[in-house]
């Protein structure tokens, strides 16, 4: 059966049909998906309750899985598989503490940040608690010329917390945070694949702009999100029970919404793939 594919809407996603990710792909079909993720960014697929063992199978059609970075969130059975849980998230005034409630792109204090990370839904509540991605290429295209000139070449500081960072981190072991690497980041990347130029943010870690004052550098950074995270380079997915998205951590950035009823269950699967050191798209 030949793959259903459905653009989400005109810039970025696709929903793929005619698919049992439970089933063995064969090499063709690899090979289309790998095609489709390049092009689409973020690939959908409905319906597929799939066991931890065969999401990871599912993960390696597109690379080779990475290790989770916080230990306390993963299946014991499937260490490379993460759990997104609400009965894991700590609470402030009532309100869940979710992970990943701000626009960001996964690690990217890593040299070598994941290339794609993909979320299965096991439990979902009844209502909220989508996950929201903004096309980081298409808003790079929109900046003006002279926009484009200034940030060519500037790059960014990425740690693990950032000073500025509008969110908390889950607390590290003194271990885990010893193995947590800083990296300097271009502003604007080439996709590995594609070659397109791309804005890589993440506001939670960037700390500043190499170069620039900490004003200026925080400054240049919050006008950049503002523009990349509006509603029109958004795609906001309403989970269902089996559904199966992975996301291209180069091509997009994403957010988690804790707007759901905090007694309510939201579970996910959680893997992330192996990615490669990232080039700046000018020099
Ligand atoms: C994440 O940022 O990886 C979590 C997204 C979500 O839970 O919606």
């Amino acid at each position: 059966m030949a793959l259903q594919v459905l653009p989400i809407n005109s810039i970025f996603g696709a929903e793929i049909s005619n698919i049992d990710l439970a089933q063995p792909a064969t090499a063709e079909t690899r090979e289309q998906l790998n095609k489709l993720f390049a092009e689409h960014a973020v690939l959908v697929f409905r319906n597929q309750y799939l066991e931890p063992a065969q999401f990871v199978e599912t993960g390696r059609i597109f690379g080779e899985l990475m290790e989770q970075q916080v230990k306390q969130f993963i299946l014991p059975d499937h260490p490379l598989v993460g759990i997104n849980s609400t009965r894991d998230l700590p609470r402030k005034n009532g309100k869940l503490q979710v992970r990943g409630e701000n626009y960001h792109t996964d690690h990217s204090n890593y040299l070598e940040p994941p290339k794609a990370t993909s979320l299965l839904a096991v439990e979902i509540p009844s209502y909220g608690g989508d996950t929201q991605f903004v096309d980081v290429r298409k808003a790079y295209d929109d900046l003006s010329d002279n926009m484009k000139k200034k940030i060519a070449t500037l790059r960014s500081k990425h740690i693990y917390e950032s000073s500025r960072s509008p969110r908390s981190f889950a607390k590290l072991t003194a271990e885990e945070h010893a193995a947590i690497p800083n990296v300097i980041q271009p502003i604007v990347i080439k996709h590995p694949i594609s070659a397109r130029p791309a804005l890589y943010m993440n506001t939670g870690r960037m700390e500043g702009i190499e170069g620039m004052e900490p004003e200026d550098g925080f400054a240049l950074i919050d006008q950049l999100y503002k523009h990349a995270t509006q509603s029109k380079y958004e795609y906001r997915h309403q989970w269902r029970v089996g559904d199966l998205v992975i996301w291209d951590n180069r091509s997009v950035m994403h957010q988690a919404n804790a707007d759901y009823d905090p007694e309510e269950y939201r579970y996910l699967y959680r893997i992330m793939l192996k990615g490669q050191q990232l080039e700046p798209a000018f020099t």
